[in-house]
């Protein structure tokens, strides 16, 4: 086997598009031993889209309004990822539940990034509920997708401080910064072959160990 060979991603996105950047910055730098051969948004308006286009990377839009339903919508996206030849699924801001159809097709190769703390608030807008429920930490969390709602094995988690200033801006930015550092790390442990699944649980072999402690407010 080449030692060069990458990882073939689809990256699926609604929106912006900031964690697609980070993982195309990524790939062009050769840090991460992938290659995206599809964005794919649900969303015509996506900057995702135009983020892809300016990378020059195979981008199109399927349109979920255009579907009578949710299966019929993700056999059409199924396509697009098989035609791609697609080995691992990034939803990266993908506002769509992913139905058995989608799942079948990609067994343990879709990943989704969350900003929260995992199993803390799945779901949206769940950086004001970590601010509402006056959490002193939030974050962000990779993990891999099943039929629940954020719901699946978890690969990698970041923390970071709630403030006592924060608003669900300066929140959201502090936790996008480590989603752009999380996303493309989880994707180079799995292009590297060290990521398997036991169950719930996510081995990764030969990683780092830290047993440093985080405290808010500090000591
Ligand atoms: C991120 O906060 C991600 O965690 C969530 O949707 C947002 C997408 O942001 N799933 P962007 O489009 O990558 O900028």
């Amino acid at each position: 086997m080449s030692t060069n060979r990458k990882l073939r991603l689809g990256v699926l996105a609604s929106g912006g598009g900031t964690n697609l950047q980070s993982i195309v910055d990524q790939c062009q730098a050769l840090k991460i031993d992938a290659e995206i051969v599809l964005v794919l948004c649900n969303n015509p308006d996506a900057g995702a889209l135009q983020r892809a286009e300016k990378a020059g990377l195979p981008n199109t839009c399927i349109n979920h309004r255009d579907f009578a339903d949710r299966q019929s919508f993700d056999r059409s996206v199924v396509a697009a990822l098989l035609k791609a030849d697609v080995e691992l699924v990034v939803l990266a801001g993908f506002m769509r539940i992913i139905s058995e159809v989608f799942l079948d097709a990609f067994p343990q190769r879709i990943i989704n990034i969350h900003p929260s703390l995992l199993p803390a608030f799945p779901g949206l807008q769940v950086q004001q509920k970590a601010l509402d429920y006056g959490a002193r930490f939030s974050g962000c969390t990779v993990h891999f997708v099943d039929n629940g709602v954020d719901t699946g094995p978890i690969l990698a988690q970041a923390v970071v401080p709630i403030l006592a200033e924060d608003t669900e801006e300066t929140l959201s930015a502090r936790i996008l910064q480590q989603e752009h550092k999380i996303y493309p790390h989880a994707i180079q442990l799995i292009a590297e072959g060290r990521v398997t699944i036991e169950q719930r649980q996510v081995r990764i072999a030969y990683a780092e160990k830290s047993e440093t402690a985080l405290i808010n407010p500090p000591l």
